[in-house]
């Protein structure tokens, strides 16, 4: 990662820890299991890389960096649930996550199920009662529109679901497109969707341009991961490494090759630089992110 980029995800994985940290104390749970549980998985080490995006796409754009971490911390809880649930026997069953067990081999699936859904139902708190500035206060129902949008039947529930149907079946290029697009790449666009929601006010064309970053990006999140499931190790991913095989996935690795995705990867990360040459605004750490993005080792 470049250095300055390095350096802006490291206060900002701080900072967006410790709100959530203060958000979750305030909560007066009498279900002290689940609470740690919920902690458990959202204080793991993730990358952090939605609420990144959330923050470099509003800065750019002039929003408030306290209202883009209303709504990076509840992407990363959505996230975090989305992770939790996705590592389920009856989903992936996987027993490794950030290197350390998944949350049902800690906790045990009852608590593992009810974590992922209490933390789904926090994003939404956050989104709805977290303080905003006075300029962001009516932008509430909106921000909670994209999230569940995004997560929901029209986004990363749908997205796996057509992940698990198609599992050991053959399925169309395009098919296994729009899969990797809803499961992974919805949330990564609402979090382009909400860091341009947040600014003051943002040209219509500008937004298609980010649009179109986002489409490119939040495919090819998905395409890097399923290359990384292939030539990583677990140590390095902190999940098991060649998950999709022995799950016999569908995954652009399966359907392109190796070189194949990876050549793919290379033409989706030239068309998100594309789509941002039209911005008028300085894209030096978008493009950086960008960079980062296909380029990431774990
Ligand atoms: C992993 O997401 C699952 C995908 C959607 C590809 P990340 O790679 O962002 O995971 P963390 O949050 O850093 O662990
Ligand atoms: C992740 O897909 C999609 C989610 C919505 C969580 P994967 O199943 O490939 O994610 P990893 O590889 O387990 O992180
Ligand atoms: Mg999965
Ligand atoms: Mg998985
Ligand atoms: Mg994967």
């Amino acid at each position: 990662m470049d250095s300055s980029l390095a350096e802006f995800q490291q206060v900002l994985q701080q900072r967006i820890d410790n709100k959530l940290n203060v958000f979750i104390a305030a909560q007066e749970s009498a279900a002290e299991n689940l609470s740690e549980a919920m902690q458990y998985s959202l204080f793991a080490g993730g990358k952090r890389m939605r609420p990144l995006l959330i923050n470099i796409v509003g800065q750019m754009l002039g929003a408030q960096q306290d209202d883009l971490d209303v709504a990076s911390m509840a992407v990363e809880c959505v996230h975090a649930y989305s992770l939790i649930h996705d590592d389920l026997p009856a989903m992936d069953d996987d027993a490794l996550r950030r290197g350390k067990p998944t949350n049902h081999i800690q906790y045990g699936e009852a608590t593992a199920i009810l974590a992922g859904d209490a933390l789904q139902t926090l994003a939404f708190e956050i989104v709805l009662n977290a303080p905003l500035s006075d300029d962001a206060e009516h932008k509430r129902i909106e921000m909670a529109k994209i999230l569940a949008n995004a997560s929901g039947i029209n986004g990363m529930c749908a997205g796996q679901s057509i992940d698990l149907m198609a599992t050991g079946k053959e399925i169309s290029i395009s098919q296994l497109t729009k899969l990797h697009q809803l499961k992974t790449g919805a949330l990564l666009q609402a979090c382009v969707s909400m860091g341009a929601v947040l600014a003051p006010k943002v040209d219509t064309a500008h937004v298609a341009a980010l649009k179109r970053f986002a489409d490119k990006i939040g495919l090819a999140y998905q395409v890097q991961d399923d290359i990384l499931d292939v030539v990583s190790d677990s140590e390095t991913l902190g999940k098991p490494q060649g998950s999709d095989s022995a799950l016999n996935k569908n995954t652009f690795v399966s359907h392109l090759g190796l070189e194949g995705s990876q050549s793919f990867l290379h033409n989706l990360h030239h068309e998100a630089l594309q789509a941002l040459s039209s911005l008028p605004h300085d894209t030096t750490q978008l493009v950086s992110f960008t960079d980062f993005l296909v380029k990431r080792s774990n």
